[in-house]
C-alpha cells in the first residue's frame, strides 16, 4: 500500500531502458526535479527525516544526493556536507574506498565538517547495492561523528542493499520515500 507522497514520488520518475547500457534500466529523477510541487513534498518529507532523527548535518552523495540533500538541509535548518567523488574537494579531506562490480571508487569529505557531536543524516537519490551509502557511513563514523540515518528517494530492493547496510547503520534508520 503506496502512500499519496509515495505515488506522488513514483509518478515523476522515469524508468530509461538500456542506460547507461544495456540491460540496465535507468530511474531518471529529471521529472521529479522539474515539478515543483513533487519537488517541494520531497523536500519537506527529507526535513522531515533531519528532524525525526536529530540530525545534525545532512551528507549528500554526488551528484543527485546533493540536489536532493541540500533543499532538506536548509528546510531543516541544518548545514549541507556534500561527499564527493575523490580528487574534487580542495581542503584536507578523509577518504574511503569499496568495491564495484567491477575496480573500485573512492568518496571523500572535508575532514573538518564533521566532527564528534554531530549526528549526521545521509540522503542520496538511489540505494542500489548499497556500496556508495556504506562507505559514506564510514567516512562518517571515521571523523568521530554519530550516523543519524540515511534517506533515500527509491530502494532497489532485488540488490539487498538494505542487508548490506545493516552492521554500518548499527541500529539508525533507513527510510525510503
Ligand atoms: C548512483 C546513485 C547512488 C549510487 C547507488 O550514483 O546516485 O549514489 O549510484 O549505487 P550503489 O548503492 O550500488 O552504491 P552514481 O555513482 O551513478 O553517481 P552520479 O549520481 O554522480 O551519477
Amino acid at each position: 500500500e503506496l502512500t499519496d507522497l509515495s505515488t506522488l514520488l513514483l509518478s515523476r520518475i522515469r524508468d530509461v531502458a538500456d542506460h547507461p547500457e544495456p540491460g540496465v534500466m535507468f530511474k531518471d529523477i529529471t521529472p521529479l526535479l522539474a515539478d515543483p510541487a513533487a519537488f517541494s513534498a520531497l523536500s519537506d518529507a527529507l526535513a522531515d527525516i533531519a528532524r525525526d532523527t536529530g540530525a545534525t548535518k545532512v551528507v549528500g552523495l554526488e551528484a543527485r544526493g546533493f540536489i536532493l540533500g541540500a533543499p532538506a538541509a536548509v528546510r531543516a535548518g541544518v548545514g549541507f556536507i556534500p561527499v564527493r567523488k575523490a580528487g574534487k574537494l580542495p581542503g584536507a579531506t578523509l577518504s574511503q574506498a569499496y568495491d564495484l562490480e567491477y575496480g573500485s571508487a573512492e568518496i571523500e569529505v572535508h575532514a573538518e565538517d564533521l566532527s564528534a557531536g554531530d549526528r549526521v543524516l545521509v540522503v542520496d537519490d538511489v540505494l542500489a547495492t548499497g556500496g556508495t551509502a556504506e562507505a559514506s557511513l564510514q567516512l562518517i563514523r571515521r571523523a568521530g561523528a554519530q550516523v543519524a540515518g540515511l534517506a533515500v528517494l527509491m530502494e532497489l530492493g532485488f540488490l539487498g542493499g538494505r542487508a548490506r547496510l545493516e552492521p554500518a547503520l548499527a541500529g539508525a534508520p533507513l527510510k525510503a520515500l
